[in-house]
């Protein structure tokens, strides 16, 4: 979580680490603030709230540095407040460091740092950071180039825990040092400009080369240079990446919200994800991984290991590669996984989805897979994001940058992906019918097109989500792949629109959750799957019975009249059918969210990219 932006050039820095900081607001939202190198002095400046706060303060218009570093806060240590909000300073005011990460061990530093003299002033963490730099610079005897450097790599070797730093200083004006380790930092490099952030979105529109660093890689930036250093302080050399991502991927492009706009991009996501993925010969194509057929037949195991809706992405995986290669797949939350000892071995493939490839407990979940001798696949929408550098393979979703914090377009590309990956096992393992994966590859195809189709019904769903806005709970029911979808549906409310919400097997209501069915309860239900669509009827039956409102999303030829409303979607093959339902599920969620007057594309407690535990 947080956003850190940077900026070494030639031009005045605030308004560039200003306009950095709004496209990275979806990061963290508390406070936010701003240091720049102005003459041979750091300016501070700092405000609890969002980024508009920070550029509406007296005398922000007055920095004239070429050289700073801004943050926009979302607060784990310290309440948000001025004092906690970044970037922080030593007590000789010599350094300024943002940082996005949490430092574990700050008690035991900040501990040290009393006992040699030092003070704090705010609760955070990271506060320990400047005054460490600051104690092994005067500690440095030596007065070489490298002393700047040697001092932040000192204090970032004592640091245990994730950190994304950016440092300047007022003693070296033309420099700025920066490093990552389990939180991400990029570079972006112009002439005689560079440009850092969290994320690529945040400043495609300035360039679209870019360094990647590892963890515990240091960079010391001039205007015209970037030089590359291990933690030994071994010189390495960097290759830039062209990213092909173009600026207005970053912009709303006259939407109101960027979850609108992300939602209405699905159908070009998928194309994107889709891609070449099926070739000439009709065959899927992963050049990038190397699984053998012997190889997967002797798996005993694949996990898919994620968290939130890419979670519910790794569930409809299960299903496609349960029955296409009939390998067993067990789906987990990353924060659960790495904690329950899972039984991993080198017959154990696990799966990695993460749309920013920086979730902290997806990543710390793949080393341990490593370490007990799995082989290991991301699943990423960011390309050189930290879990696709960490993998043995990784591939993308290519669904084009996603701002809004509801997941949208990124999950659907994620069903597309993981579902072709399974057609691809099984057609290397010869495990199912070739007829029957050409018409799925067919109904791969189509897939675009029926979400264009499905998007019609954004209006309905507009009026609709007027009349129901008000609702506390909401119920959201299926079976077989509809559960899945039930699930995502259900967080997309939740995290959006604040009403309370559930989902369950439909099946599974009467064993418990029928005791909160009351009358004009809303209960929302999804049947796409023909082998089950009586079953879940007669689930229906019974919530009606007991009172419930009931909304239904099907591509089935159903008595409309048993149901309050009814949303019709095209059909599709059942391995895709979460792609077209969850579609008025992701606009009944946004519209509802509208009508109560929220903030959609920055919900309450919330961050885009999770890179704490
Ligand atoms: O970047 P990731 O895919 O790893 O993020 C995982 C979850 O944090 C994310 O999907 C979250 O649940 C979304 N806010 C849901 O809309």
């Amino acid at each position: 979580m947080c956003g850190i932006v940077g900026y070494i050039g030639t031009k005045k820095a605030c308004p560039i680490l200003l306009a950095g900081l709004s496209r990275l607001e979806y990061r963290g939202y508390d406070s936010a603030g701003i240091s720049t190198i102005e003459k041979n002095r750091l300016s501070l400046m700092k405000v609890k709230g969002r980024v508009k706060n920070l550029a509406n303060l007296d005398g922000i218009d007055n920095l004239e540095g070429t050289i700073g570093i801004a943050h926009t806060r979302w607060a784990t240590h310290g309440k948000p407040s001025k004092d906690n909000s970044h970037p922080h300073q030593d007590n000789s005011k010599s350094f300024s460091v943002v940082h996005n990460g949490i430092i574990e061990n700050y008690n035991e530093l900040r501990k040290f740092l009393t006992d040699n003299g030092y003070s704090f002033y705010s609760q955070t963490d990271t506060e320990v950071i400047p005054n460490l730099i600051h104690y092994y610079f005067t500690k440095d005897i030596a007065n070489d180039e490298l002393k700047f450097l040697r001092a932040v790599k000192n204090a970032c070797l004592d640091l245990k825990g994730s950190f994304a730093i950016e440092v300047i200083s007022k003693l070296y004006p033309d420099n700025m040092i920066v490093v990552r380790q389990d939180s991400p930092l990029v570079i972006g490099t112009c002439e005689d400009e560079k440009y850092l952030s969290s994320d690529i979105p945040a400043i495609l529109s300035y360039t679209r080369d870019f360094y990647l660093l590892n963890d515990l890689e240091f960079a010391v930036l001039t205007r015209n240079m970037v030089k590359f250093y291990d933690k030994d302080l071994n010189k390495i050399e960097k290759q830039t990446q062209n990213i092909e991502w173009n600026a207005s991927a970053a912009e709303k492009d006259g939407f109101d919200d960027f979850m609108l706009k992300e939602i209405y991009e699905q159908p070009t996501a998928i194309r994107e994800t889709i891609g070449s993925r099926i070739n000439l010969d009709n065959k899927c194509e992963f050049d990038e991984l190397q699984f053998t057929k012997k190889y997967l037949n002797n798996l005993n195991k694949i996990y898919i290991v994620a968290c939130g809706t890419a979670m519910h992405a790794g569930l409809t995986g299960k299903n496609a590669i349960e029955k296409l290669c009939k390998i067993p797949v067990e789906v987990d939350i990353a924060s659960e996984f790495r904690y329950r000892d899972p039984i991993i071995d080198e017959k154990t493939l696990c799966i990695f989805i993460s749309q920013s490839g920086e979730t902290a407990d997806t990543i710390a979940a793949l080393k341990l897979s490593k370490e007990k001798g799995a082989k290991t696949l991301a699943i990423s929408n960011v390309i050189g994001s930290s879990i696709t550098r960490e993998a043995d393979y990784s591939i993308y979703t290519h669904a084009g940058p996603e701002i809004a914090v509801a997941s949208t377009k990124a999950y659907t590309s994620q069903v597309v992906l993981i579902n072709i990956l399974a057609i691809y096992f099984a057609e290397i393992l010869e495990s199912c019918d070739i007829k029957i994966l050409n018409n799925i590859k067919k109904d791969i195809l189509d897939l675009p097109k029926k979400i264009e189709e499905t998007l019609k019904c954004n209006e309905i769903i507009k009026n609709f989500a007027k009349t129901i806005y008000q609702e506390k709970d909401v119920f959201f029911l299926g079976r077989g792949i509809d559960e899945t979808v039930a699930k995502e549906a259900s967080l997309k409310l939740k995290e959006i629109s604040y009403i309370h919400s559930d989902s369950y097997a439909a099946g599974e209501l009467k064993h418990g959750p029928i005791a909160l069915i009351e009358n004009g309860i809303l209960v929302i239900s999804i049947l796409t799957d023909s082998n089950l669509v009586k079953k879940t009827i007669s689930n229906i039956q019974e919530v009606i019975t007991r009172g419930a409102k009931t909304l239904v999303i099907t591509n089935q030829k159903l008595d409309k009249n048993m149901f309050d409303k009814v949303i019709d979607i095209p059909e599709t093959n059942c391995f895709f059918s979460p792609i077209l339902s969850i579609i008025p599920l992701q606009l009944l969620a946004y519209y509802i969210s509208k009508e109560k007057g929220l903030d959609v594309d920055k919900p309450r407690n919330l961050a885009k990219s999770v890179t704490v535990e």
